[in-house]
């Protein structure tokens, strides 16, 4: 029988009053995958986050984590579920280790292992240093060390992190994010962000939501291996030119991607089988005799995809502008 899926979310549905903040999301994640949930500010990720957690309940829909039900068997997903929150709720008068012991034994750690466990998170998460520190006086960056280690400190199945770098300073993102990466596989993770580059760096898939809907859904992978654009910007008549380009036997389309003004028109071009046509295409335009002002091949990237997907969104949900009257 095939392992069930890790987070199995199916039309899950969540209104605060008016504002539909999740609206009949679906998606899975295997065990042991490593995913990027990402979306713009108000997209519907924490909101998501936290009924995968049970600390809200959904509207309408379903979800399991683990293998269990998030509205019907809550106790048995918080046993299996490590959960970095937006904001880490913290209590301020207690200290580091004290806390992080504390949750460990509420969380069931054995009591045999407690110390040695609690050792090896906190020098995993980088918090010894402050282990005897008061929490209430701890900076955002430590805060947040202390909260994934309270998310790691069970070693449970699934780790729901929602912005797990964020106030972190450059190093301690990059050791963050080695230290997820090294959870991938005995773990599986869903991470939420808003640094692309991050989701590049760990990630196997990404999920993109906005406006509280699933957009787009894939691996990294598939997204590198999409067809690059040959970008070419041409200074000749712009019709001969085209007809010119789409002629050559490696080129699949030509579409025209603007003017630069005077004779001067900007194409993108797909290429037959990913070939690298630059230099080839530069030495047969300037035999033409037209200038050859700029020739890039632009791959496919991660950023491209985010901005495509939730701008052509916002563009397809703004209001018709103001018809402007007659003089
Ligand atoms: N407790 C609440 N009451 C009313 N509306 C809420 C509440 N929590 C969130 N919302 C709304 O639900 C929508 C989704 O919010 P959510 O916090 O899930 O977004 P997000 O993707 O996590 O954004 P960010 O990147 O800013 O963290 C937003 O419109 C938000 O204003
Ligand atoms: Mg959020």
């Amino acid at each position: 029988m095939p392992t069930p899926p890790a987070i199995n979310v199916s039309r899950l549905t969540k209104s605060y009053g008016l504002i539909r903040a999740v609206d009949d999301i679906s998606f899975q994640v295997k065990t042991g995958e490593l995913v990027g949930f990402l979306g713009p500010n108000g997209a519907g990720k924490s909101t998501t986050m936290r009924i995968l957690t049970t600390y809200l309940p959904a509207s309408s829909g379903y979800a399991w984590v683990a293998g269990f039900d998030v509205m019907y068997q809550s106790m048995e997903v918080r046993e299996r579920v490590g959960y970095l929150p937006e904001s880490v709720p913290l209590y301020p008068e207690m200290r580091v280790s004290e806390y992080l012991a504390y949750r460990a034994k509420l969380k069931g750690v054995p009591r045999a292992g407690r110390t040695a466990r609690l050792d090896d998170i906190m020098a995993r998460c980088r918090v010894k240093e402050v282990r005897s520190r008061l929490l209430g006086t701890l900076s955002k960056g430590y805060r947040q060390r202390v909260g994934l280690a309270d998310a790691l400190v069970a070693d449970p199945p699934v780790l729901i992190l929602d912005e797990p770098t964020s106030g972190l300073d450059p190093i301690q993102i990059a050791q963050t994010l080695e230290t997820i990466r090294e959870l991938a596989g005995r773990h599986t993770v869903l991470l939420s962000t808003h640094i692309l580059p991050e989701v590049e760096r760990v990630c196997e898939r990404v999920v993109i939501i906005n406006k509280g809907r699933i957009r787009f859904d894939d691996t990294l992978k598939s997204i590198a291996e999409r067809e690059p654009v040959l970008q070419v910007e041409v200074r000749g008549p712009a019709d001969a030119v085209t007809r010119f380009l789409a002629d050559q036997p490696e080129v699949a389309t030509v579409a025209p991607a603007g003017h630069g003004g005077g004779e001067l028109t900007a194409f993108d071009i797909r290429t037959r089988d990913r070939k690298d046509l630059r230099e080839a295409l530069a030495g047969r335009l300037a035999a033409k005799g037209w200038g050859v002002r700029r020739l890039d091949l632009k791959r496919a990237s991660l950023e491209e995809v985010y901005t495509s997907v939730v701008l052509r969104q916002d563009e397809a949900t703004a209001p018709e502008p103001e018809p402007v009257p007659a003089a």
